[in-house]
């Protein structure tokens, strides 16, 4: 063969690999609504940068005649590119090959990017589009898929992970996805659940669809699994660009620096009439944080679960910061057994990869009743405090309106830590609200009261004054300083820049024990 026969055997192979299993089944992939591997690496990456890695790749299994059925790159893509110009790591399971599903070579390919990226300190991206386990090749695949999950936790807190469910996503499988810091869905076209339909209908004589079961609505509202839900596969990984351009590549560096013309002295005049006087009415905490951040920009986790708790990134005066926020729109604001689950893991999210935190405070306490109490509501809240007192990143705290009670010491006090710690004048810091306190301290009054309706009311007019204010805090040293609402961006912002040397850390130990 002449070097331009070699040449042309070798395009012709890569050709090959390209096509994956065929154009019938990448036919069959876009009548599904769904793009091909190759296609979604085209939308993520930055145009031209993908290098694939293994396109000569192919199973070495025998049994059921699968040695006559071989594709080169066999059933997943993967390899480098840019995101921004900033190096990540890709691999993106194409369902045209066996339907996607893991065996040894696939999984061999996923631990070798994963590898590559831990070395080189970058994200893995994983595009997740996979029938499971290939069930030709048996325990090899299990094999395959705890190589991965073994990887995956290793990288935790080391590189970002990020998967995408663009497609089914069943059994065993979820887990890989479940071990990643942030897990995207694409609406109507993708799964994911441990056993599907039909085996629910068997155990359970429940009749459910993949969508009900596991569907990305669902995973965004219900469980919480998912914590970006978009409506088209572009989308979704549109949206896996933007949330990298918050993040750092690995551990050891901060989140990328991003100039702004949005002026870090700016004031909000509308933050000093934004809290309503009637103290049990609510606001909408995600217009103080547009209000406050740069150019109103704010990427928001867990968008449609757990309400009563925002969380998400934005930037202050070009750094990069997690914003944790009570939301008085959504039950009060109150803490539950989800909203401090999803807080928790949002905090030790930004810990792990220097993002400083801030948190916005207005929280009436945690919830009651046995639903909440007999699911565990004291483990999870165990579990955002634990996250707080763990985080050494600044932590910048201002509380706009109620703090109460354990509430007010796990939302970032200064006791667990809190770098500055600020109040506005419309803040109420005491262990219950007026009301409540009332009610038990002056219990036997009220019972004897000539006019109990008329004493309550004196009683409550008298804590509010006492009690209902940031001052007593403030005169502790707890609260740094009471400031005008509309101060609170360069205030954020000048706390940041002094903070940005900042050194603190935990004792030495093999790992914590979360309250998991
Ligand atoms: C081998 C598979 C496969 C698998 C699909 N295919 N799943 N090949 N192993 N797990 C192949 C099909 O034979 C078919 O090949 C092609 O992929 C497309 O599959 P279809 O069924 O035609 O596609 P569709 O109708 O879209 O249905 C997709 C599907 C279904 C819902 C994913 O294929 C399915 O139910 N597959 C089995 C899922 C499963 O039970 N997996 C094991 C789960 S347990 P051709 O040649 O016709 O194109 C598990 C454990 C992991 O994963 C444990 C980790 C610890």
């Amino acid at each position: 063969m002449s070097e331009t026969q070699k040449i042309q055997q070798l395009n012709d192979l890569k050709a090959q690999s390209r096509l994956g299993g065929g154009q019938a089944r990448i036919d069959a992939q876009h009548k599904k609504g769904r793009l091909t591997a190759r296609e979604r690496l085209d939308l993520l990456l930055d145009r031209g940068s993908f290098r694939e890695v293994d396109a000569f790749v192919v199973h070495r299994t025998h049994d059921f005649n699968l040695d006559e059925q071989k594709y080169m790159s066999d059933s997943v893509v993967t390899g480098w590119g840019t995101i921004d110009g900033r190096l990540v790591y890709v691999f993106s399971q194409d369902f045209t090959v066996f339907g996607g599903s893991l065996g040894e070579v696939h999984a061999e390919k996923i631990c070798k990017i994963m590898d590559m990226a831990m070395k080189n300190g970058a994200p893995v991206i994983g595009l997740n589009d996979s029938g499971g386990a290939r069930i030709q090749e048996g325990v090899v695949s299990l094999a395959g898929y705890a190589d991965i999950f073994l990887r995956n936790t290793m990288a935790s807190g080391v590189i970002p992970q990020i998967s995408a469910i663009m497609g089914p996503c069943a059994g065993g499988a979820v887990y890989s996805p479940a071990l990643t810091d942030f897990i995207f869905m694409t609406r109507n076209t993708s799964y994911m659940f441990v056993t599907g339909p039909d085996v629910v209908k068997a155990v359970t004589h429940e009749e459910v669809t993949q969508e009900e079961l596991g569907g990305a609505s669902v995973h965004s509202e219900k469980s919480g699994v998912c914590h970006v839900a978009a409506d088209s596969e572009a989308d979704t990984l549109y949206q896996i660009r933007k949330l990298l351009s918050y993040l750092p590549q690995n551990n050891m560096e901060d989140a990328p620096f991003h100039p702004t013309s949005d002026d870090p002295l700016r004031m909000s005049e509308e933050l000093n009439t934004i809290i309503p006087d009637d103290p049990n009415k609510p606001y909408d905490i995600k217009e103080i944080i547009r209000l406050i951040v740069d150019d109103g920009g704010f990427y928001e986790i867990h968008e449609n679960y757990a309400g009563n708790i925002v969380v998400g990134f934005a930037r202050l005066g070009g750094h990069s910061v997690g914003i944790v926020a009570n939301q008085p729109a959504v039950l009060a604001g109150v803490l539950d057994i989800d909203s401090s689950e999803k807080a928790a893991r949002f905090v030790r999210f930004c810990d792990s990869f220097n993002i400083p935190l801030i948190t916005l405070v207005d929280v009436p306490g945690f919830l009651p009743g046995t639903n909440q109490e007999h699911h565990g509501i004291i483990r999870s809240g165990a579990k955002l405090l634990y996250a707080y007192c763990e985080a050494t990143v600044p932590k910048l705290t201002v509380i706009t309106r109620k703090a109460y009670g354990g509430a007010y010491d796990v939302m970032s006090s200064k006791h667990i830590r809190g770098d500055a710690n600020l109040a506005w004048p419309t803040a109420e810091i005491a262990v219950m609200g007026p009301d409540g306190a009332v009610n038990i301290i002056f219990r036997r009054e009220l019972e004897t009261a000539e006019d109990p309706v008329k004493r309550k009311a004196e009683l409550v007019a008298d804590y509010k004054e006492k009690f209902a204010n940031p001052y007593v805090a403030a005169s502790r040293g707890y609260i740094d300083d009471v400031i005008e609402p509309k101060e609170t961006r360069p205030r954020l912002i000048n706390a940041l820049e002094m903070l940005s040397n900042k050194r603190d850390g935990n004792p030495a130990k093999k790992h914590g024990n979360i309250p998991l």
